[in-house]
């Protein structure tokens, strides 16, 4: 039986979100979208094809009247303009027209890019999302952002494009790395904190069985995380208030990504900034020492780095205020209230923020 969930605007439906155990509902959840004489290109990278390509391919194939598929080497690296250019290339050669689709096959990167392609191609074409990763299955495969890196700079170029279908098999989630795991799960800790405690505290008394990937509780929490975040950005879709709570970690976070030239998973550099902003929640108050110790023994617990050498702040601040997350000059940071509820909160100064920063291991200067 498939859990199923409903990402709805103005309160109608827009797209579902489908999380079954294995591939054997793909086509019956395709099949909706109605593409019986339409064309799909399967989008996915060189990681993902090895293992599920296959049988993906085999399933649309009755889905639709003809079938491509665009696989371009795994990695971030490759997240950019090139790649996508290739993509339409291969759209072109294949005769795509404004009715086919594009079917993301993959993790975070294969969905951004993927999700680029279709918002861009003939001035935007339909695509469904199969995320392969935790990190897609429980965020960045929902909500329509979509994009993809310009030079150094991450995310740069992209746009809002809502998929048509999440199609979520819990199995892939066996093959992950520890570390892809672990990286995931920093989101997952993140959607705890900002919006529901008791999601959090379950998420400590099921974690040797979430390590251990047992399918049962690997879905429930993909469900919750999913439920949160739809939550929030059917109330925000474009990010203009409330969708900024999934920030969380990010501000201090993507600064720290960005100083390690990309070399630390993006997950990872989220806990890190939502230790230093548990941190800061902590200092005006809001949080006990007690509290903050548990929040980061929790990212510790899932494997996740509680502590970063050789960064100096400087390099850091510089970063966190030329992010995205800026608003007319003003760092718009995500404090915690209490676990479980988080804030919009516009008047952080840099020597919390330092603070922050040197509780994970910054250094000073
Ligand atoms: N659009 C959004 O809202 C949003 C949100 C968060 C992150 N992102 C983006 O997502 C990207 C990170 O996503 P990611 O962490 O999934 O990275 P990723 O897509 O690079 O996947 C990580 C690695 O795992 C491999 N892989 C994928 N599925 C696998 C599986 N089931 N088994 C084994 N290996 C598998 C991939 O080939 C890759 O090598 C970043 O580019 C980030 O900017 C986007
Ligand atoms: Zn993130």
């Amino acid at each position: 039986m498939a859990d199923k969930l409903s990402v709805c605007r103005e309160g109608l439906p827009i797209y579902d979100i489908v999380l079954e155990n294995s591939f054997a509902g793909l086509e019956k959840e395709v099949d909706k979208l109605s593409l019986k004489d339409r064309k799909i290109c399967i989008v996915t990278d060189s990681n993902v094809a090895g293992l599920y390509l296959e049988e993906v391919k085999e399933r649309l194939e009755s889905c639709c009247r003809q079938i491509s598929v665009f696989v371009f080497p795994a990695g971030e690296e490759n997240k950019n303009l090139d790649t996508v250019r290739r993509l339409y290339e291969h759209l072109i050669l294949e005769q795509f027209d404004r009715k086919d689709m594009l079917a993301a096959l993959g993790g975070g990167v294969v969905g951004d890019l993927c999700g680029f392609g279709a918002a861009t191609y003939l001035r935007g074409i339909d695509f469904f999302q199969i995320p392969t990763t935790l990190l897609a299955q429980v965020d960045s495969s929902i909500g329509g952002k979509t994009g993809v890196d310009f030079d150094a700079y991450k995310n740069m170029v992209g746009a809002f494009h809502m998929p048509k279908l999440v199609y979520t098999n819990l199995e892939t989630l066996k093959t992950l790395t520890e570390e892809q795991f672990s990286s995931g799960m920093g989101e997952v800790i993140k959607h705890g904190l900002i919006k529901n405690k008791a999601y959090y505290q379950w998420l400590k008394d099921n974690r040797k069985g979430i390590l251990n990937r047992n399918l049962d509780l690997c879905r429930k929490m993909v469900y919750e995380s999913n439920l949160i975040k739809k939550q929030v950005v059917e109330k925000d879709p474009t990010e203009q208030g409330e969708r900024a709570l999934l920030n969380f970690g990010h501000t201090l976070g993507h600064a720290v990504e960005k100083s390690m030239d990309f070399s630390m998973l993006h997950g990872h550099c989220v806990g890190l900034g939502a230790i230093a902003a548990a941190y800061i929640s902590k200092i005006r108050g809001m949080l006990s020492q007690k509290e903050w110790d548990d929040i980061r023994d929790t990212f510790k617990s899932f494997n996740l780095p509680v502590h970063v050498d050789g960064l100096a702040w400087e390099e850091i601040f510089q970063a966190a205020k030329r992010d995205k997350k800026m608003d007319a000059g003003i760092v718009k940071f995500i404090l915690l209230e209490s676990t479980g509820n988080a804030y919009v909160d516009k008047t952080v100064k840099e020597e919390e923020m330092q603070a922050g920063f040197a509780c994970i291991g910054g250094s000073k200067e």
